[in-house]
């Protein structure tokens, strides 16, 4: 398993490489011909072999090169920031769209929030990545999400490590909370973005 996981290992690292070039292409392009980013910032991370370990236990899985291709969704992901809710859609499509990048899965966590009250977009996508022996579709999980959304789940992520998953129902309540302001906040952003440029075009 070690000896074949270093070769899966190979194709996730180029397979990685291969979509941060592509997603940077694409931004750069919408940059150029809208005058604008929509991009804040972008995160990516291979899942560490003990994770990928973890997640194949608790589906229910032994460790085979063969399950993680099959049963780890995200052992790439990449995080994508926006500063604006409209953001996060103009970088969906524009992911949609590309004609490299093929998208297999979509969860609109914005328009159905999960129980916890998590917000964000998420993609599950095909790369195609060309090696010696032709070319191989490696799987990506990207999520697409405003700044704040950003916060919230970090924060939350940290208070669900911190209590092992068995966050007090009063934190849980609380977050729940946090979740919907910060739904209103971005809109109430969008809004004055939208205002903004309505001046810039007098
Ligand atoms: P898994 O990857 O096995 O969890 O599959 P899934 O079908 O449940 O995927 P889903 O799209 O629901 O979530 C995948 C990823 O989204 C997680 O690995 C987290 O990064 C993020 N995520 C989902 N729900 C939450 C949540 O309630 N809080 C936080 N902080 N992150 C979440
Ligand atoms: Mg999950």
């Amino acid at each position: 398993m070690e000896e074949n996981f270093d070769e899966l290992l190979l194709k996730y690292t180029a397979a990685l490489k291969t979509l941060e070039t592509q997603i940077s292409i694409l931004l750069q392009d919408f940059e150029y011909k809208n005058n604008y980013n929509p991009v804040e910032h972008i995160k990516t991370r291979i899942k560490s072999y003990d994770s990928i370990v973890k997640k194949l236990k608790k589906k229910g899985y032994s460790i085979t090169t063969k399950n993680i291709e099959n049963h780890v969704h995200d052992v790439i992901g990449m995080r994508i920031v926006c500063s604006f809710l409209s953001d996060v859609y103009k970088v969906v499509r524009l992911i949609e769209n590309c004609g490299q990048i093929e998208v297999h899965q979509q969860k609109d966590y914005i328009t159905n929030p999960k129980d916890s009250g998590y917000t964000s977009y998420h993609l599950l996508v095909y790369i195609p990545v060309n090696l010696l022996d032709g070319i191989i579709l490696v799987e990506a999980e990207i999520q697409v999400r405003t700044i704040a959304m950003d916060f919230w789940a970090s924060l939350e992520h940290k208070l669900s490590y911190k209590f092992q998953g068995n966050v007090p129902k009063e934190i849980k309540d609380y977050l729940y909370k946090c979740a919907t302001d910060i739904h209103t906040l971005d809109q109430k952003m969008l809004n004055i973005n939208k205002k903004m440029q309505e001046i810039n075009k007098d």
